[in-house]
């Protein structure tokens, strides 16, 4: 397989047309089989549902090229059933779990060309959607929907690779309780948007969201879990109704356990106990793991004995471990690895 003329190791995260996306249309309560395609345009009307009244969900994951040259996607059954969850959420119907997996595998093969070569530092981000595609002005869900899967391949999501990052306690709430928060729905991400634009003006890279009841535990940031490590290198995840339930963080607990031999628990995580951990990080498909050095509390600061200069060594460890299961550097648990 020739694989295209890109400078793989100087990709930020950003879109780059493919040459074939898959595509599948409901309607009169079916799904179509679907289709490969080069159009990467979609054409809707005026009052589609989703222009109107933002009914859409969507995923995110990564395909990999491992060290003996295979290409792999990582547990995509998970991402197929966290997207079944968002469509029942927002009263969408669900493409079938199985078919899921089937489309990103044939999307990824079509794009085998743009999946960056192993140790390049880069990946193919994979994003599959779904969208009302009918006129709907009255407010109720749409009758038929748009099934669509395109890749893109990418660097890191945060400028300067794995510098640790400074977030602030974001004044804005992500996510109420009993609300949106647990799936991955375009809504939450629109409402984002003014609070990471300001948090970036005053100079941070990502925003903390703390729970909007109580505004005392801490939830995820706009695109990632956080993981926080102990002075005595227990693994500690926030554990909440409100926020995403990332594949990565889910992942990264396991290999904690079974491949590190650490402690790690789910659990809330107040405010007031961030201070006293040893290591920050962030993660996500988009994320990996991205350390974090500092965060601000209306002006208080609050430094992780880390430093801002590199990852904490627990951090370093569980991320050599999850890269080195979806490079192929080290066996993956049964089921974990989806070969192209
Ligand atoms: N939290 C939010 C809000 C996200 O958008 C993501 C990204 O998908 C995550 C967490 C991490 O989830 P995952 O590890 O499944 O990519
Ligand atoms: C992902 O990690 O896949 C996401 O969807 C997060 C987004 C902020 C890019």
């Amino acid at each position: 397989m020739e694989k295209k003329n890109i400078d793989w190791s100087n990709l930020g995260f950003g879109y780059v047309k493919t040459d074939y996306r898959f595509v599948s249309d409901f309607k009169d309560n079916a799904w179509d089989e679907g289709r490969m395609t080069q159009d990467e345009t979609v054409v809707i009307n005026e009052c589609a549902g989703v222009l109107q009244y933002a009914q859409t969900v969507f995923e995110g994951m990564k395909a990999y090229t491992t060290q003996d040259g295979r290409i792999v996607t990582f547990r995509p059954d998970l991402n197929a059933s966290r997207l079944a969850d968002s469509a029942r959420r927002l009263e969408m119907p669900v493409f079938p779990e199985d078919r899921f997996v089937e489309a990103v595998v044939n999307t990824v093969k079509a794009n085998a060309a743009y999946v960056p070569p192993y140790g390049s530092g880069a990946t193919l981000y994979i994003r599959p959607y779904m969208f009302g595609t009918n006129p709907v002005i009255g407010v109720k869900p749409a009758d038929e929907y748009q099934f669509r899967i395109f890749t893109t391949p990418v660097g890191p999501y945060f400028k300067g690779g794995v510098k640790p990052l400074t977030i602030r306690i974001s004044d804005f709430d992500r996510a109420a309780p009993h609300g949106t928060g647990h799936i991955k729905a375009g809504l939450n991400y629109a409402m984002s948007l003014h609070a990471i634009m300001d948090a970036h003006t005053q100079g941070y890279d990502e925003n903390m969201y703390l729970d909007a009841a109580t505004r005392t535990k801490v939830e995820e940031t706009g695109g990632a879990n956080f993981l926080f490590i102990t002075k005595d290198g227990k693994v500690v995840t926030p554990k909440s109704d409100s926020i995403l339930p990332s594949i990565t963080r889910r992942s990264l607990m396991y290999v904690a356990k079974e491949y590190l031999g650490l402690e790690a628990e789910e659990r809330e995580v107040y405010l007031d106990e961030v201070k006293d951990f040893a290591e920050c990080g962030l993660c996500g498909t988009a994320a990996v793991i991205s350390p974090v050095g500092k965060i601000v509390d209306h002006g208080k600061e609050i430094c992780f004995p880390s430093g801002m200069d590199a990852m904490g060594p627990v951090t370093q460890k569980l991320y050599e471990t999850l890269t080195g299961i979806q490079m192929g550097r080290l066996e993956a648990p049964e089921g974990w690895l989806k070969v192209i």
